[in-house]
């Protein structure tokens, strides 16, 4: 029943599957013998970060923040909200921090500028979407999954209004399921 508002697939099942197994092979290849620390921002990271977890034949630990910039709507805020914070302490760790999507990078920039001063040894970040044409804050980010253009996509963890997570591909959402709200 979710299918019928989507526009097109935009990120299959099948390339979700091919982006997860290299970006895991990169990962492992530098931080084998970090001991990283993976932080997923909630809650969009949720799909992406549970499959490419489980890819990673090494040491890690795993921690959750819940950030939030979009408040509702299809276009971020730029408020950034720390609606819950680490449970774990970053200080001397090398963090990973897991998105679904950099879009304006204000959250994700937000995010690495607090634990950076919280004394993380390095903060990189892993992203299964990017949409460098959305950026208001210059960020690159360390692993992309795949760049795609400026539309608004749900699915595989993004949401609209807080629907769509639970679809298993990314698709761009048909504008009349937006418009007519
Ligand atoms: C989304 C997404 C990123 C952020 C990206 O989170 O998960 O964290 O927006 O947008 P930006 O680059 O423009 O800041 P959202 O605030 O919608 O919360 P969610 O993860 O609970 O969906």
């Amino acid at each position: 029943m979710l299918e019928k508002d989507i526009e097109k697939v935009l990120v299959s099942e099948n390339e979700i599957k091919e982006i997860i197994h290299r970006l895991s092979t990169e990962i492992m290849q530098d931080y084998h013998d970090k001991f990283p620390l993976f932080v997923g921002l909630l809650k969009g990271c949720v799909p992406f970060m549970s499959d490419l977890l489980k890819e990673l034949d090494m040491h890690l630990e795993v921690a959750f923040m819940n950030v939030s910039s979009y408040h509702g709507g299809i276009e971020s805020t730029g408020d950034v909200k720390i609606d819950m914070d680490l449970g774990t302490p970053v200080k001397g760790r090398h963090v990973l921090l897991t998105e679904d999507i950099v879009d304006t990078g204000r959250t994700i920039n937000a995010v690495v500028d607090l634990l950076k001063y919280r004394g993380a040894l390095s903060v990189n970040v892993v992203t299964l979407v990017d949409k460098p044409e959305g950026r208001i804050i210059d960020f690159v980010p360390r692993y992309v999954g795949i760049e795609i253009p400026k539309v608004f996509v749900v699915g595989y963890g993004l949401d609209y209004e807080e629907r769509y997570r639970n679809l298993p591909y990314v698709g761009v959402l048909k504008p009349e399921v937006y418009s007519k709200e």
